[in-house]
């Protein structure tokens, strides 16, 4: 499967990435996943895009493309790949379709998960991730259910900064909506509901 999910902060793009991940072994690619790590490891990269990811506006479309340019191209996607939270603007969405055309490797489908704003701020600042095997889940974790990692919370999942996610993925990301519905690649899921049952619609509309 090559797919691209959409969706605002928050929507359960990586929720659903991840069992999508566990039953079907796909390579889950998050942007925000690597420059967190690039941030973490104060690598180039992560301390050009630490400022714009503190503030919850988008990282310059030049690093992201050049970073993603270089991500598809590694093995493990060329048995397909589930992309989360790339493309973010239209620029992004149009060197993707480039890349994936010189790769001659089209996207299957953009899977929108819906959800409304209000909804979400209430997920975001209740989220904890955890620090050692990356599982999502809520302050109701004291500990990682999986690995009994540490749970933290991520720095931009404060309310300030995830209403300006909020105003940013309305203004720069929410156009891909109709990019990809013009390509009629769109499919679209209500994301606020019960995580299993949003799955099996998920895979449902995935023909999985
Ligand atoms: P990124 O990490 O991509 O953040 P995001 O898009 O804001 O998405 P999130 O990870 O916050 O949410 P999600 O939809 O994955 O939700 P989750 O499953 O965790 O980006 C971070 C930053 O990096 C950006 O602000 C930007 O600066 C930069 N960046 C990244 N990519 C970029 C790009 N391409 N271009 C430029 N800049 C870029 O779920 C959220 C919570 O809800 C969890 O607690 C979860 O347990 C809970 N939950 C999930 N599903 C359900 C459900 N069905 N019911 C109840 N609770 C649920």
């Amino acid at each position: 499967m090559n797919i691209v999910l959409l969706g605002a902060p928050g929507a359960g793009k990586g929720t659903q990435a991840a069992k999508l991940v566990e039953e079907f072994g796909t390579p889950h690619i998050s942007t925000g996943d690597i420059l967190r790590a690039a941030v973490k490891n104060q690598t180039e990269l992560g301390k050009k895009a630490k400022a714009f990811m503190d503030a919850g506006d988008l990282v310059p479309d030049s690093l992201i493309i050049d970073l993603m340019n270089e991500r598809l191209q590694e093995p493990d996607a060329a048995t397909g790949f589930i992309l989360d939270g790339f493309p973010r603007t239209t620029a992004q969405a149009v060197a993707l379709d480039a890349l994936l055309s010189d790769l001659e490797r089209p996207l299957d489908a953009a899977l929108l998960v819906d959800v409304d704003a209000e909804v979400i701020i209430e997920r975001l600042t209740a989220r904890r991730c955890c620090k050692e095997c990356g599982y999502i889940g809520s302050k109701a974790d004291g500990v990682c259910p999986k690995c009994e990692g540490e749970m933290y919370q991520r720095d931009d999942d404060n309310e300030a900064t995830v209403r300006n996610r909020l105003d940013v993925y309305a203004k720069s990301t929410s156009p891909l909506i109709d990019y990809y519905k013009g390509k009629n690649l769109l499919v679209s899921v209500d994301g606020d509901r019960p995580v299993d049952d949003v799955y099996t619609d998920v895979k449902s509309l995935l023909k999985l």
